[in-house]
């Protein structure tokens, strides 16, 4: 049951879906995140100089959000989710307290022992990032040679009866020659994939994103050379435009660059440190670690968050994706 008050902007935006980023640690350094081992743009956690939330804290903000929100589902991301200790009872406590739908995000390199207790938790679909389909290309993106184990990882989700997206973010000079490569896996193991265009997050947002910027309509040129393609009606909300192929086979694109869906985004997002943010466009965040019993001030904050939703162009963020998640 929930008490959702209207909380709106003069573009009839509200915050419908939330994600929630369960740490800002990870086993990966994907090029398009962090920059080598160094993290290169603002890291929530240093900007705010607040400390990690405990279980408890974060849990409690997530289930006032949802009083007063109506959340159609909650996101679990990173860093890399399945590195936070707490991760199933956290989901447990979720789904206990009416929200239903939770989906996560992850780099799948811990699916395998992971898959089974998220199944049974109540998870039913995962995206997985996978940026290339053979292993040096693979390693240069996440700076780790681990594709055996995130390929294993998916199976081994599909296996316990987890619902498999995959996302690839391409970038040119690194993995746009694994673009029908990653196209072929997805469709020999039935699973949809989306690739994305390099968002200008992190250490892209002040240098070298058109060096990497790798187009959607690029990205459909490589896939016509080897298929037919139909655009498929985009619906509200939905940040990938879709085609299907002449197998019937549909993939997506999200085009935040080429063909952004800011003007009818309803995403919310909360850090582990208990910042929302109510645009991955702005690295401007409403802390609200201290509020969560408070509807009142909760609500003045959802509403301040609202206004720095972007009204049309995504611009980026200094912000690393490594502490709000993708
Ligand atoms: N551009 C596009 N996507 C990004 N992600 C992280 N950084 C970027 C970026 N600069 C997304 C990827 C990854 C997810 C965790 O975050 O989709 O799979
Ligand atoms: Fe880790 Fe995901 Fe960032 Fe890659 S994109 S470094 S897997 S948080």
């Amino acid at each position: 049951m929930n008490h959702a008050v209207p909380i709106h902007d003069e573009h009839g935006r509200s915050f419908r879906t939330l994600r929630v980023s369960l740490t800002n640690a990870c086993n990966f350094g994907c090029v398009y995140c962090v920059n080598g081992e160094d993290q290169g743009g603002i890291n929530a956690a240093g900007a705010t100089g607040t400390a990690p939330m405990t279980y408890d804290g974060l849990a409690e903000i997530v289930l006032a959000l949802h009083r007063m929100l109506g959340l159609t589902a909650v996101r679990l991301t990173g860093g890399e989710p399945t590195l936070y200790a707490d991760l199933i009872p956290f989901i447990q406590t979720l789904r206990a307290n009416g929200i239903d739908t939770i989906k996560m995000t992850t780099n799948g390199f811990l699916l395998k022992q992971k898959a089974r207790e998220l199944f049974l938790a109540g998870v039913r679909e995962i995206n997985v990032s996978l940026d290339a389909v053979e292993p040096g290309i693979f390693a240069a993106v996440a700076k780790r040679a681990m594709l055996p184990q995130v390929l294993e990882g998916i199976q081994a989700a599909r296996d316990c009866g987890l619902t498999v997206k995959l996302n690839a973010v391409i970038m040119r000079g690194f993995n746009e020659g694994q673009i029908l490569p990653l196209l072929d896996y997805a469709i020999e193991g039935g699973m949809e994939l989306r690739y994305l265009e390099l968002m200008r997050m992190g250490h892209f947002y002040s240098k070298n994103f058109d060096r990497y910027f790798f187009s959607m309509s690029e990205i459909c040129s490589s896939i016509a050379t080897a298929h037919v393609l139909t655009p498929l009606y985009r619906g509200p909300s939905a940040t990938a435009q879709r085609w299907r192929m002449e197998d019937g086979t549909v993939f997506g694109i999200i085009a935040n660059e080429s063909e952004p869906f800011c003007s009818d985004c309803d995403r919310l997002r909360l850090d582990s440190f208990g910042n929302i943010y109510g645009c991955l466009s702005d690295e401007k965040r409403e802390y609200v670690g201290d509020i969560a019993h408070d509807a009142q001030a909760l609500t003045q904050r959802l509403t301040q968050a609202l206004t720095h939703k972007q009204p049309l162009k995504f611009k980026g963020s200094p912000l690393t994706m490594i502490s709000i998640g993708g």
